[in-house]
């Protein structure tokens, strides 16, 4: 089966999406298919907004940050007429098929699109990792190497100062950025919305340190990790953005105040925020969306749709929509606890 295929990227951009892009263009194209870009996600296809893509187009954009298509968090579903009028613009561009580039909501929202008999492949995306059947998703690689090394540059400034530096990481509902970049930058206390830490078992901790003659320390923290789960103290959620996401709080600087307070100790916040999606993306993240953009090119091929392309082990494989959707992924609290033993947070008896 051949004929045109859309290709859009929704929700937050990361690197390692115009890989992906180029990788379905250029498989694409060879198998007989036209591609055409949908620009600024779910928004393009209903506003009919669109850019024919050539192999000259994709040339040149494997290394590019970011996305050529740019991207939204619109939902079709909540859109008014949303889906209807994504059927006029496929049909009136002769569009047979998607590629949909996405995080959670994204997914989201091609599974509901995808019951409704439109047909498509979706290729995950988030630097959070959070996606369910697939072990890693586009862009977390990248977002990890970055944190990792402004870790590595914290602890010389850290150790100069003899101060506590609290670093916020980005990680909504999971942990898998501050663990991994926690593990690799050798944090001495990693906090994640996953598991619940006490105030004063993580002043315990960092106390130990400063007594065992260690003046310095790193705290990393996932910006979703719940203000009482730290503090005890209850703070109400302040504000959504346009998705109804929440916004969060500042953990990061919430913490610092309090660990300067409590142990005395001159403590710096750095929170990392967008600089965590920005640039160009890890060699990982380049072979990891080169290979799913070719596998979802494969998966429309053969005709199979409703379907998620992903990593688990080190096989690409394909997953229905309806299995991944809406499960949270979260972190491993084996690795947790590793990651505690190496820093010397834990001895492990604490599981
Ligand atoms: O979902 C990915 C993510 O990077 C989250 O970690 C973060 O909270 C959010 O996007 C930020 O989104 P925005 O670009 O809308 O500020």
């Amino acid at each position: 089966m051949t004929g045109t295929i859309g290709i859009l990227t929704g929700g937050g951009d990361c690197p390692g999406l115009n890989a992906a892009i180029r990788a379905v263009v250029r498989s694409g194209i060879k198998q007989g298919y036209i591609v055409i870009g949908i620009r600024n996600g779910w928004l393009g296809l209903i506003e009919n907004d669109t850019v024919p893509l050539t192999d000259r187009s994709v040339s040149g954009i494997v290394s590019r940050g970011g996305t050529i298509l740019g991207t939204s968090r619109t939902d079709p579903v909540a859109y008014p007429e949303g889906v209807t009028k994504i059927r006029r613009v496929m049909e009136s561009q002769g569009i047979a098929s998607l590629v949909v580039i996405g995080g959670d909501g994204t997914l989201g929202a091609a599974h509901e699109i995808s019951s409704l008999g439109i047909p498509l492949v979706c290729i995950p995306k988030t630097i959070d990792n959070d996606i369910f059947g697939t072990d890693r998703s586009i862009g977390f690689d990248t977002a990890v190497s970055i944190v990792t090394e402004a870790l590595d540059r914290l602890h010389t400034t850290a150790e100069s100062h003899h101060r506590i530096m609290v670093v916020e990481v980005m990680g909504r509902s999971a942990g898998w950025i501050a663990l991994a970049a926690g593990m690799a930058g050798g944090a001495d206390a990693i906090l994640v919305p996953e598991v619940r830490v006490s105030m004063d078992r993580l002043c315990h901790s960092l106390k130990a340190r400063y007594e065992a003659g260690k003046q310095f320390s790193i705290v990393v923290v996932a910006e979703g990790t719940r203000h009482e789960d730290i503090t005890g103290t209850i703070v109400p959620v302040c504000d959504r953005d346009e998705c109804g996401h929440e916004k969060f709080v500042g953990i990061g600087n919430v913490l610092g105040k309090e660990l300067e307070t409590r142990l005395g100790i001159e403590t710096r916040v750095t929170v990392l925020g967008h600089v965590q999606r920005g640039g160009s993306p890890t060699a990982f993240d380049r072979i990891l969306a080169t290979h799913l953009g070719l596998a979802a090119t494969d998966r429309i091929y053969n005709g199979e749709f409703g379907c998620m392309v992903g990593i688990q082990g080190n096989r690409i494989v394909s997953v229905p929509l309806e299995s991944i959707v809406h499960k949270p992924k979260e972190i491993d609290p084996g690795d947790y606890i590793r990651a505690g033993i190496a820093a010397g947070w834990t001895d492990g008896s604490d599981k």
